[in-house]
């Protein structure tokens, strides 16, 4: 294997090849002939003539190639006080007969399983039982509130959902059932069978003719084998948050997926089969869906599932401890989670109580990684902290520092370098490119590498319309960032309304639809403001429709928010302003007051309408 530039240069010369030797490491039931499609641009198809079924590559091949009896998933939750592994063989059997489940209520290929649990190893069965059958799993975060999960329903159409009675939370018990139910109320689509699994925590009352007992199913159900689907069939749909309040169903395949996993596995995260990897992450993520559950499993590594969080169960060493205890070999977490742990233990006492001898790597993601936050990390780890940038629309790295292959010298602030087939381009508003150090929209030439979406589900036009659009032949990030003169790309943050709390990615347009809808308000706004440990967090201002009073608004407000999209929007603070900073044409000035409250000196916009309401709007902002 060459270093990291030769084997760049060598995915983009002649990606046919690169990429039809990285497809070695699948076990296909029909080889791919021709490596790319890409007769129709702007659509792009990887491995369009083959056939797998990705569960047998995550469990079948394992067990069958003398991994049978090797830890598959650790299942570690402080917050129940349980702990057990599932060997390959165990996680194969208990996969094959929820697949049985599932094909017993009517679920086929292609159709949809809506997946709407906690951190518990049924939900890693229940996705793998999808791709077994060749159905489409869209796993939606417990942290979403009932109208969140109604508007992924009416857009999944799910043939069967699956859920649990509830979550546990370090301070509380969240009661997923109820939310279910309400959401099913809410959703168009006619509620399909639910199958319910009862949590000893906090069990729930199933609902007759609809809800089905989960272990109740398992003991009736049968083994299914895997069924073969196309490389480019469907394996999911992950909703993620666009600019609007409608969120984005990213579709990933089958094919190009297996291939890209495991070339980021051994590339990346320089991870080998049999070693135990950590993800700390929530399956309801893409980092969960490529890296608790696909990438170590497709590998024939040992994946850890964690419920529980990086403070409070029980304190400050809990992700030392776990990576102790289950020698963790790499582990990847959002530098949120190593914020709040080096705020409640700044001189990395709790990392002294532990044997840390099997972790070689901490890789981060989910938000960058700010140069304080690497400092302290590399520091108390005394490890290589890396940080690499990807988003659900690619499922895997778009930039990073391949440690399996060459492991480049580290800038903080920096993700390193792109990986290979992201042709990443930095874009000026008129098309042109970036020199080095200046700032524009990072961009990616078409097509992109294998693993990445092929398209939004069921809405081509909007994929064409979000992603492609604002340079031809160039797929638009969102982010925005440089690179430097070695070729180094800094990620600086979205260029549209997306923020990203605690590692969360959240729509302002999401919560300012919900600030939109209480009576008394008459226009808002929400913005992301900086925030020491969670990155960001949203902070609303409304203006109130004529004779409306402010009294108790603001915990109305916060309270909607909290009860439409969830606890996890960590929406607190709302302020009713007289009036909203707009252009002539009427947008509404957020990056300038974005600007503002994180202190910046921001210069005010030519087009604005009327600066003397920004300029009452300051004192607010900076408060
Ligand atoms: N189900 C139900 N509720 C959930 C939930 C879930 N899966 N996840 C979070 N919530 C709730 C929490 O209970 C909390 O509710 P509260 O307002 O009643 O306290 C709220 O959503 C916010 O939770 P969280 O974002 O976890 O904030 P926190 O203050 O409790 O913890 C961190 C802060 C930094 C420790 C935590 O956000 C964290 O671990 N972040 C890492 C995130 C991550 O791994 N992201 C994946 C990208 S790689
Ligand atoms: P998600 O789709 O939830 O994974 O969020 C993706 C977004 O998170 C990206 O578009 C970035 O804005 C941000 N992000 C993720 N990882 C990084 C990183 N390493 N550096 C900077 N931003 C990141």
């Amino acid at each position: 294997m060459g270093g990291y530039r030769e084997l760049f240069d060598a995915s983009l010369s002649d990606p046919a090849s690169f990429w039809a030797e990285a497809a070695r490491a699948v076990t296909w039931t029909h080889e791919p002939q021709q490596i790319l499609d890409d007769s129709s641009p702007p659509f792009y198809r990887w491995f369009p003539d083959a056939e797998l079924n990705t569960c047998a590559n995550a469990l079948d091949r394992h067990v069958d190639g003398g991994r049978a009896d090797q830890p598959a998933l650790i299942y570690d939750s402080p917050v129940t006080g349980t702990q057990r592994t599932y060997t390959y063989r165990e996680l194969l059997s208990e996969t094959a007969r929820f697949a049985g489940a599932l094909r017993g209520l009517g679920v086929g290929k292609g159709d949809c399983v809506v997946i709407y649990m906690p951190m518990v190893p049924e939900a890693v069965i229940a996705m793998l039982a999808c791709a077994r059958l060749g159905a489409v799993h869209s796993v939606v975060f417990g942290g979403f509130a009932a109208h969140e999960l109604a508007v992924r329903i009416d857009d999944a159409r799910p043939t069967v959902i699956v859920s649990a009675s509830c979550g546990v939370e370090p301070t509380r018990t969240v009661d997923y059932k109820p939310m279910l139910d309400a959401a099913l109320e809410m959703a168009e689509h006619p509620a399909p069978p639910c199958v319910i699994l009862q949590r000893e925590h906090q069990p729930c009352q199933l609902i007759g003719g609809r809800d089905r007992d989960w272990h109740e199913l398992m003991s009736a159900a049968q083994p299914v084998d895997p069924v073969p689907v196309r490389s480019t069939d469907p394996l999911y749909v992950l909703y993620t948050s666009g600019t609007t309040g409608k969120p984005k169903g990213i579709v990933r395949d089958n094919g190009g997926h297996a291939v890209a996993l495991l070339w980021s596995m051994r590339h990346i995260y320089d991870t080998e089969p049999g070693d135990v990897y950590w993800a700390a992450s929530d399956v309801g993520w893409v980092v969960g869906h490529s890296y608790i559950v696909y990438g170590p499993l497709l590998l024939g590594a040992t994946t850890v599932l964690y419920e529980g969080k990086p403070v409070g169960t029980p304190d400050a060493g809990a992700f030392w401890r776990v990576a102790s205890e289950h020698d963790v070999k790499a582990m990847f977490t959002a530098p949120t989670a190593i914020r709040a742990i080096k705020k409640e233990d700044p001189e990395g006492l709790y990392l002294g109580k532990y044997d840390l001898s099997a972790l070689r790597y901490l890789f981060q993601a989910g938000e960058r990684l700010d140069p304080d936050t690497y400092q302290w990390a590399a520091d108390k780890l005394g490890l290589p902290v890396v940080d690499h940038w990807w988003q659900t629309e690619t499922g895997w790295s778009i930039a990073a520092n391949p440690m399996g292959v060459e492991p480049m010298p580290i800038k903080p602030g920096s993700a390193t370098v792109p990986m290979p087939g992201y042709d990443v381009r930095i874009l000026r508003p008129d098309g042109s490119e970036c020199d080095a150090g200046e700032e524009g929209a990072i961009c990616v030439r078409l097509p992109l590498p294998p693993g990445t979406l092929p398209t939004l589900w069921g809405d081509d036009d909007r994929y064409i319309a979000s992603y492609l659009s604002a340079y031809r032949g160039y797929y638009l990030t969102g982010d925005g960032g440089y690179r430097d003169e070695d070729g180094y790309l800094f990620v600086m943050g979205r260029t549209d309304d997306v923020i990203n709390v605690a590692g969360h990615r959240l729509s302002t347009g999401a919560i300012e639809a919900v600030l939109a809808d209480h009576p008394s308000v008459a226009e808002c706004a929400v913005i992301g403001v900086a925030d020491e440990i969670k990155g960001q967090v949203p902070r609303g201002f409304v203006v109130l429709k004529a004779g409306a009073s402010p009294d108790g608004l603001d915990d109305e407000l916060v309270a909607a928010v909290r009860e439409n999209i969830g606890a996890v929007a960590c929406f607190k603070t709302v302020d009713v302003v007289p009036a909203l900073p707009k252009t002539r044409s009427g947008k509404i000035l957020r990056k300038t007051m974005r600007g503002i409250a994180d202190g910046r000196e921001e210069p005010v916009p030519s087009t604005i309408e009327d600066p003397a309401v920004l300029d009452a709007l300051k004192s607010v902002l900076q408060r």
